[in-house]
């Protein structure tokens, strides 16, 4: 064969290989775009407005679509009025019917759960939302406010109701440390790996000790002035936390272990407690 035929084939065939590598780089950059492209929705109810605000700001941070559920008969008396229907519902076995909801949790990924904590467990209409909806294969990360606690056992909860789908840690605050929820969801999105930004990893808590007389005035100063007792600490474990002292307490109610109580005691400040776990 004629050598300039032999360049003319050569340079077709690399023409076509160019062309083959390009087809298939572009074919495998849709695909990632495919994959790794997952949709969010904040789906929340709030009756006086904390949760919310902790909804609007993740809405900030992650840019997810968002909605507020709410019930046809609205919670919307005071505190006593709505734990009295609460009482009522619960012990009824009653869930609240919803005013339909303008997006469909069907077209999402990946679903931010948001409820206030109502008697140790999520706010009637997200327990009606959570008990009329598919989850099957969706992530779920909840979020909740409370008046001392409640993460833990709501996220437990969800893990038991939804056993099709991905339950990832959660973010809860109390309702009296609202204006802490920016800084900590902002962290709480980087420790997940869900904004970009420098995770911060904490020691562990130390060895368990019994109760020394400066930390029960610790204890006694963050938790003394709840509505209502928390329980007696009998022992305690601490962590050196930036700019302060992060303290676990266990702690009993008539002589039974009652759970675990967070508290923060950072230079300068008064000592407050962070959550309740039963
Ligand atoms: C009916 C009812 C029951 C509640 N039960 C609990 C509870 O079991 N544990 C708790 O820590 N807080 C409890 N709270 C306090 C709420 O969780 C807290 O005020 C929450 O931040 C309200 O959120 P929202 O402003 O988004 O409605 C309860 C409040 C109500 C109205």
């Amino acid at each position: 064969m004629h050598p300039k035929s032999n360049y003319i084939i050569m340079k077709k065939l690399s023409i076509l290989l160019c062309a083959l590598v390009a087809m298939t780089a572009c074919s495998t950059k849709q695909n990632n775009a495919d994959t790794t492209s997952t949709k969010s929705l904040i789906v929340y109810y709030s009756q006086t407005h904390a949760t919310e605000q902790v909804a609007k700001t993740l809405q900030n941070m992650i840019g997810a679509d968002i909605e507020a559920i709410s019930a046809v008969m609205p919670y919307d008396g005071d505190f006593q009025q709505t734990i009295a229907r609460c009482q009522e519902e619960m012990s009824a076995n009653i869930l609240p019917e919803l005013n339909p909801m303008q997006k469909n949790i069907a077209d999402y990924d990946t679903i931010y759960l948001g409820y206030p904590v109502w008697f140790g467990t999520f706010a009637q209409p997200m327990a009606a939302l959570i008990g009329m909806n598919d989850f099957a294969g969706k992530v779920v990360i909840p979020f909740c406010t409370f008046g001392s606690g409640g993460l833990n056992t709501t996220s437990d909860q969800l893990k038991e109701k939804l056993q099709n789908a991905t339950i990832l840690p959660g973010y809860g605050v109390r309702n009296a440390r609202i204006a802490a929820a920016e800084t900590e969801v902002r962290q709480f999105l980087i420790n997940s790996g869900i904004i970009a930004g420098e995770k911060v990893s904490l020691p562990e808590f130390g060895e368990s000790q019994e109760i020394t007389e400066e930390t029960k005035k610790i204890f006694d100063a963050a938790c003394g002035s709840y509505q209502m007792p928390l329980g007696t600490p009998v022992t305690f474990s601490s962590r050196s936390i930036e700019n302060g002292t992060e303290y676990l307490f266990n702690v009993e109610m008539n002589g039974t272990a009652s759970g675990r109580i967070y508290v923060t005691a950072m230079d300068g400040a008064e000592p407050e407690f962070t959550q309740v776990e039963r």
